[in-house]
């Protein structure tokens, strides 16, 4: 059996696979009009996207819209298909990246990293593009449709539910990472039986998107059994030709053992995965000093106590300099063993999910 479409509003995603939003250059426009070529979603990261920008010391907003309107552009011109936007709420530009986005009529906009309560008020008249919030609970959910309900009239076109084996920034407290009361499957099941019913109350139906560990075809198979309508998958992607980052960023995951992966509590204030290096040795070991705030990029981020700027660090990871920096990755980073194309990669996973292979 082949792979059913995913359908967000009018939205139709031939296959259900939603490539996932890479920050500060992971997932520009290179991989995700890969991704949408070969019928997926692509997902362009906004986090820190103009950080190659020559003002963007000076002028950090300037920097990271412009940045941002050229990547959709170039993505527009190599794919027909579908292109989106991941805004971290958390981003001190959140509203001024949402606009440019809105303006540039991305389809998607996908926004975690906190709750984008106010994310609707933001579209304006005739915009389509199509409002996916990220949760890690059905609480959160429940919470969202709740306050757009009441203040936009309108609920989200689908949910991303983020479980503890994502890679990036996690929505759970340490202690949840490894407590099976957070498995992605449990909180999938939760997630689509509160939001089922509001959305049937209103006629309509809010697609569950799952995300976090997700690798194989197989794995594919069983989430959409339990009555996901699709996945968002990081990872895999990484290992790809297509990928924006450096290929010492990509051969970081190669190299990566099961043990190397580990959970860091990342400036942003959240707990976060990634691969084990000396750079996070040093921090942990209290080795690195705060520094000054070059771009001001997280609200969050406590720049009196953070030991290292995290920009700086994933922007120099992404082009393979590992001295200041290090590699967000998923749980099953340490499975990924060859750098493929998009289309072999899809391929594979198209196969795995006829023949319901993990
Ligand atoms: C290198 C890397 C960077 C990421 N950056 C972001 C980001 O900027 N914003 C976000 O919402 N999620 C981010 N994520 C999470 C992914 O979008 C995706 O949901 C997650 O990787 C899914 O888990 P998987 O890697 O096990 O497939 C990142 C993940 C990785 C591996």
């Amino acid at each position: 059996m082949g792979f059913s479409s995913l359908k967000i509003g009018d939205l139709v995603s031939r296959i259900p696979i939603i490539q996932g939003g890479m920050g500060v250059g992971i997932s520009m426009s290179g991989l995700a009009s890969a991704v949408a070529n070969e019928g997926g979603i692509g997902i362009i990261a906004t986090a820190m996207i103009g950080i190659d920008e020559p003002d963007v010391s000076v002028n950090p907003i300037a920097a990271n819209i412009r940045a941002l309107k050229r990547e959709i552009r170039k993505a527009r011109a190599m794919t027909k298909g579908i292109i989106g936007v991941n805004i971290m709420v958390a981003l001190t530009h959140y509203a001024e990246l949402v606009k440019a986005s809105i303006e540039e009529a991305v389809d998607i906009i996908i926004s975690g990293a906190g709750l984008p309560l106010d994310l609707p008020g933001y579209l304006v008249e005739g915009a389509k593009t199509k409002l996916v919030p990220i949760v890690s609970s059905a609480r959160a959910a429940k919470l969202l449709c709740q306050k757009w309900l009441s203040k936009y009239n309108r609920l989200p076109d689908a949910f991303v539910v983020e479980g503890p084996k994502a890679g990036g920034h996690l929505g759970f407290k340490k202690e949840q990472i490894n407590d099976s009361d957070y498995a992605l499957e449990k909180l999938v099941k939760e997630v689509i039986e509160t939001v089922g019913p509001i959305a049937a109350k209103l006629d309509t139906t809010i697609p569950v998107i799952a995300a976090g560990g997700i690798f194989t075809g197989g794995d594919i198979h069983k989430i959409l059994d339990l009555g996901a309508a699709g996945v968002q998958m990081g990872t895999r992607f990484v290992a790809t030709f297509e990928c924006d980052a450096a290929f010492a960023f990509k051969k970081a995951y190669l190299d990566a053992k099961e043990e190397d992966l580990m959970i860091i509590n990342s400036p942003v204030g959240l707990p976060g995965r990634a691969l084990h290096n000396k750079f996070l040795d040093d921090v942990e070991n209290g080795d690195k000093k705060p520094f000054k705030c070059p771009y001001q990029c997280i609200k969050t981020c406590d720049i009196n106590k953070s030991p290292y700027c995290i920009a700086l660090a994933l922007a120099g990871a992404r082009k393979g300099k590992f001295k200041n920096g290090f590699a967000f990755a998923g749980s099953n980073a340490y499975k990924v063993n060859e750098i493929i194309s998009v289309k072999d990669l899809i391929g594979t996973l198209q196969l795995e999910y006829s023949q319901n292979q993990s």
